[in-house]
C-alpha cells in the first residue's frame, strides 16, 4: 500500500475575524502549509486527515465576546493536545478563559488601532516564555495593531504576562509549553514586526521546517492527480483566465496527453485573447487543445437581448451545450473521458462551505463562471488548486511556463464583454468595445500601474451624444472607463488614476475608435455600485 507524504501543517481555527484568511496566508508565506477550518473542528476530525502532520494551532480573532451565551469555543482536546497554540485577540481570550482564566469587558480600556507594546519579562531568566518575541527589536518601539473591547483580567495557571500596552496591562501571555496569547494582530501590516512573531511561533515553538514551496506544491499536486486519474482521460475547459490554465498545466504535467483542453471562443473575449490561448497552449506548451469557434452561435442567441441576467443565462447555457458536444465528440473518437479538471481555488471552497451569511444574502447578480460546468455531466472532478490561494496559483503558473502577462491578468467575468455592453450585443458593438478596452489596458500597462489595480476596463453605453470633429458634427457612442482597487472584489474603490493618464486614454479612444466621441470615468465605489456595470 502506498502512503502519500505527510505535510507539516498549521491549522487556523476561524472564529470569524476578517483577518482569518490572512493568517493562513502569512503562515504559507513562511513556507509552512496552513489550512483555515471552522472553529467547531475537533482534534479528532483534524488528526483523521492522513495527509497532515499538524505542528500547531492558531486561534483567530472574532467578533463575539467569550462570555456571550452562544460564543464559539474551541474543542478542549485541542487546548490539551500538548501541541503549540497561538491565540490572537478573541483566540487569546478564549484560550485564557477555557484554561481557567477570566475575561471581562475592557471598561474604559478598549483599544482600536495602533498601540505600542512593552515587553515585560527578562529574556535572560524567562527563556522558555521568550521564544515568541525572540529577535524582536524593542528599542525601535514595538507598534502593534489592536482591535478589541474585552481583556483578559485573570491568567490561567502556568501562564505569565509577556507584554502590556499603555491601556492594557495584559497584552500578551504565554505558558512554558508553547501556548501563547496575543491581544494584538500580528498578521496585519500595521504590526510591522508581526511577521517575525509568526515566524517565531512556526519555527522556534512549533518546530516547523519551512519546506512548503512552489516546487513542493507542484510535486504534491502532480502526485495526487496521478493517483486519482491513473491511465484514464481528462478534459479541461480553458477560459483564458489563470486558474483554468494552471489546473490544465498541472494535469498535463501529471498525466501528459491523457489531457485534452477545450477552449470555446464565445466571441465575447477581449482583443487578442482567443489567439493567445491557442498559441500558448499548442505552440508554446504543447498541450492538446480543441479550439471551438462558437462566435456565431453566441451572437445569434444574444440577438436583441438587453436584460443582464438573461444575457448571463443564455451565455452559461450555450457554453455548457458547446462544451458537452465537444466532450462527446472526443469520447466517440478516442474512448471515454471520465474526468473533468477545474481550477477551483481554496477561497471558492471556503466560500461555498462557509457558515457565513452568503447563502441568505440577496442575489445581486448570478455569477456564472464559464468553465464551471454542471454536475450532471457525470464527470468526476479533478481540482488540483483546491488547497491554494490565488497568489500561489500565480507562482505555480509562472513555474510551469505560463506567460507573465497571462499570470497577472485581471479577472474577467465568464459572460465576457456581453455584460460590458449595456443594451444589445452585436458584432459592431463588440468591435468598438474591444478597441476601446485594448487602449485602456495598453495605457494602464504603459503607466506601470496594471498590477496595482484590481480590474480596469471599458464599458460601452447605449448613450449617444453630440460632438464636433474637424468641422463636422458627430453623433456617436459614450464609453465609460472603470478602474478599481480591491482586495477581495467584494468591496472596491474607484482608482485615483492620474489626470494625465485619463487624458491619454480619452484622447486615444476618441481618435482611434471611430464609433466613439465621448469618454467618461466611473467614480463610484462598490458598494453602492458593483464593479461590472451589468
Ligand atoms: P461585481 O460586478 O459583482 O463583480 O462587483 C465582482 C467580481 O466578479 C466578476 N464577475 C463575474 N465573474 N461571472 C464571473 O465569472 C459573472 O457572471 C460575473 N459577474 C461579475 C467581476 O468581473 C468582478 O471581478
Amino acid at each position: 500500500m502506498q502512503f502519500a507524504p505527510r505535510r507539516q501543517a498549521i491549522i487556523v481555527l476561524d472564529f470569524g475575524s476578517q483577518y482569518s484568511r490572512l493568517i493562513t496566508r502569512r503562515v504559507r508565506e513562511c513556507h509552512v502549509y496552513s489550512e483555515l477550518v471552522p472553529a467547531s473542528a475537533t482534534l479528532a476530525q483534524l488528526q483523521a486527515n492522513p495527509h497532515l502532520d499538524i505542528k500547531g494551532f492558531i486561534l483567530s480573532g472574532g467578533p463575539a465576546s467569550v462570555y456571550d451565551e452562544h460564543a464559539p469555543f474551541c474543542d478542549p482536546a485541542i487546548l490539551h493536545s500538548g501541541l503549540p497554540i497561538l491565540g490572537i485577540c478573541y483566540g487569546m481570550q478564549l484560550l485564557a478563559q477555557q484554561l481557567g482564566g477570566h475575561v471581562a469587558p475592557a471598561s474604559g480600556r478598549r483599544e482600536y488601532g495602533p498601540a505600542t507594546l512593552s515587553l515585560l519579562f527578562d529574556p535572560e531568566t524567562d527563556r522558555q516564555f521568550y521564544r515568541i518575541f525572540e529577535g524582536i527589536n524593542e528599542v525601535r518601539g514595538f507598534p502593534v495593531w489592536m482591535s478589541h473591547g474585552d481583556s483578559v483580567d485573570r491568567l490561567p495557571e502556568g501562564f505569565r504576562v509577556l507584554a502590556c500596552t499603555e491601556s492594557n496591562p495584559i497584552a500578551a501571555i504565554g505558558s512554558a509549553r508553547g501556548i501563547i496569547g496575543l491581544q494584538f494582530h500580528p498578521e496585519v501590516t500595521h504590526t510591522p514586526q508581526g511577521k517575525d512573531i509568526i515566524r517565531n511561533f512556526l519555527f522556534r515553538i512549533c518546530g516547523c521546517e519551512g519546506n512548503w514551496t512552489t516546487q513542493s506544491a507542484i510535486e504534491e499536486a502532480v502526485e495526487q492527480i496521478r493517483r486519482r486519474v491513473g491511465s484514464q482521460r481528462v478534459i479541461c475547459g480553458l477560459s483564458g483566465g489563470v486558474d483554468s490554465a494552471v489546473a490544465a498545466l498541472l494535469v498535463h504535467r501529471a498525466v501528459g496527453d491523457q489531457l485534452t483542453c477545450i477552449f470555446v471562443d464565445t466571441g465575447l473575449l477581449r482583443a487578442g485573447e482567443p489567439e493567445q490561448v491557442v498559441e500558448t497552449f499548442t505552440r508554446h506548451l504543447h498541450i492538446p487543445l480543441v479550439a471551438v469557434d462558437a462566435r456565431r452561435r453566441f451572437l445569434a442567441h444574444l440577438q436583441g437581448v438587453i436584460d443582464p441576467e438573461q444575457k448571463r443565462k443564455i451565455i452559461g447555457e450555450e457554453f455548457i451545450r458547446v462544451f458537452e458536444e465537444q466532450a462527446s465528440l472526443l469520447a466517440e473518437k478516442d474512448g471515454p473521458i471520465p474526468f473533468l479538471a477545474q481550477g477551483t481555488l481554496y477561497p471558492d471552497v471556503i466560500e461555498s462551505t462557509s457558515h457565513d451569511t452568503a447563502s441568505t444574502a440577496v442575489r445581486i447578480k448570478t455569477h456564472h463562471n464559464v468553465g464551471g460546468l454542471p454536475e450532471d455531466m457525470q464527470l468526476k472532478l479533478v481540482e488540483p488548486l483546491r488547497l491554494l490561494f490565488k497568489d500561489e496559483v500565480r507562482e505555480i503558473g509562472l513555474a510551469l511556463g505560463l506567460p507573465e502577462d497571462w499570470v497577472w491578468r485581471h479577472p474577467f467575468p465568464g459572460p465576457g464583454l456581453a455584460i460590458r455592453i449595456i443594451g444589445a450585443v452585436n458584432e459592431a458593438r463588440l468591435e468598438t468595445l474591444r478597441a476601446a478596452d485594448a487602449i485602456v489596458i495598453e495605457e494602464i500597462r504603459r503607466a506601470g500601474i496594471y498590477r496595482e489595480l484590481g480590474q480596469a476596463f471599458a464599458v460601452l453605453t447605449p448613450v449617444q451624444s453630440v460632438g464636433v470633429m474637424g468641422d463636422g458634427r458627430t453623433y456617436a457612442n459614450l464609453v465609460a472607463i472603470r478602474a478599481v482597487t480591491t482586495g477581495d472584489f467584494m468591496t472596491a474603490d474607484w482608482a485615483r488614476l492620474s489626470p494625465d493618464l485619463l487624458a491619454r486614454i480619452s484622447h486615444r479612444i476618441v481618435n482611434e475608435v471611430p464609433a466613439i466621441n465621448r469618454v467618461v470615468y466611473d467614480i463610484t465605489s462598490k458598494p453602492p455600485a458593483t464593479i461590472e456595470w451589468e
